[in-house]
């Protein structure tokens, strides 16, 4: 049977987390290696963005080659080898056309299903797990593979102190899967909006039809991402935290049922402001930014990644993820934690 055709043959149920994997390229880059080179300091980053350090690709290396790596963990941590939809959030595919999805289920060898990629900025993790938790639910699939990949090194100018510092490369995967909603690893509801008044926040300028309809692509100005970061954090921590109240009234969760905190890792400040909005003890939050810097739509599953590999996750936690980012976009969704072998 060829796969596409499983498309729509799924019993319906709720999407239940059952397999998450990670990738993080080998080159680390740490803030006094940039201060050799960018008008900064490890002082400077390290006490305005809580970030140590960040990985970044090989040349060469693209979102598809670390999405592909992760997906294959996430498959192997779900001791699967089949997904009836591949969804792959992120900002920075591998070419403008085609997008990048289908490329990484062929390389993961899932056959012919349906790929795509979703661009949400750094909340398109968030908004995959929804749009895969509803075709899970409606019982249009049987399973999905969300992959959030993101190489942010690659759309900074290497000359910015204001953007280089900030962002790093990776990716992060979850296998979901029908099941049951009283079941460990069961994705609860979900919060998401956006706002495209603040599209010029952060924004690449270059590349797109607006440009070339009007004479088609340059060398010089606008290829990088341009950020106005004081107004973005302001937005940022407005947006997390009024989203997350969203959610947890849909979920009828209070705020001390939360165990652990999943907060797009943009900046500590940022998530140090959320907690203190929600009324959230600082040691439910998990932080993985000092490790990794902003890794866009990889942010959450990477967190998750990480604080399951620290020991940080234990079965039937209560979890609260909330991202905010470049549209401007923002979405928040609850889950259990499941008893999962994170690779
Ligand atoms: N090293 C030293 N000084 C610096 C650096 C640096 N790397 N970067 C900026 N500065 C300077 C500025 O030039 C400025 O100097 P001035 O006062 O002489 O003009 C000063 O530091 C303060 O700059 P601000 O931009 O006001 O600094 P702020 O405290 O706001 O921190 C930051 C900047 C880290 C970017 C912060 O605003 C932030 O985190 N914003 C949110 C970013 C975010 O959440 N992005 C997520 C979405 S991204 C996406 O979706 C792709």
């Amino acid at each position: 049977m060829d796969s596409s055709s499983r498309v729509g043959s799924a019993v319906s149920g709720v999407a239940v987390l059952a397999g998450l994997g990670s990738a993080l390229p080998a080159q680390v880059v740490t803030n006094h290696e940039l201060a050799r080179r960018l008008d900064t300091s490890d002082e400077w980053i390290l006490s305005r963005t809580g970030i140590r350090q960040r990985h970044v690709v090989a040349p060469g290396q693209s979102t598809g080659d670390l999405a592909v790596e992760a997906g294959a963990r996430a498959l192997e941590s779900a001791g699967t080898d089949r997904a009836d939809l591949v969804v792959l959030a992120t900002t920075t595919p591998d070419h403008l056309d085609p997008a990048t999805a289908p490329q990484v289920a062929a390389r993961l060898g899932l056959g012919s299903v349906p790929a795509f990629d979703l661009g949400a900025g750094c909340a398109g993790f968030v908004y995959g797990l929804s749009f895969a938790s509803a075709m899970i639910t409606s019982g249009t699939v049987g399973s999905v593979l969300l992959i959030g990949a993101d190489t942010c090194s690659t759309i900074v100018d290497p000359e910015d102190r204001s953007t280089v510092p900030i962002f790093g490369d990776g990716a992060g995967a979850v296998w979901m899967r029908v099941g049951d909603p009283a079941e460990n690893g069961a994705i609860g509801p979900v919060d998401l909006g956006s706002d495209g008044e603040l599209a010029e926040f952060i924004m690449i300028a270059a590349g797109g039809s607006r440009q070339r309809s009007a004479g088609g692509p340059t060398a010089d100005a606008g290829n990088y991402l341009t950020m106005n970061g004081p107004l973005v954090f302001k937005n940022a921590v407005e947006r997390m935290s009024s989203s997350s109240l969203a959610v947890l009234e849909r979920a009828e969760w209070k705020i001390d049922e939360v165990d652990r905190f999943v907060g797009h890792q943009a900046n500590i400040r940022i998530l140090d402001a959320i907690a203190r909005h929600l009324d959230l003890p600082r040691e439910r939050l998990i932080v993985n930014i000092d490790r990794v810097g902003n890794t866009g739509a990889a942010s959450i599953p990477l967190a998750l990644a990480q604080a399951a590999g620290d020991g940080f996750l234990t079965p039937g936690h209560r979890l609260l993820l909330t991202s905010f980012g470049s549209g401007a976009a923002w979405g928040s969704a609850v889950l259990t934690w499941p008893d999962v072998n994170v690779r």
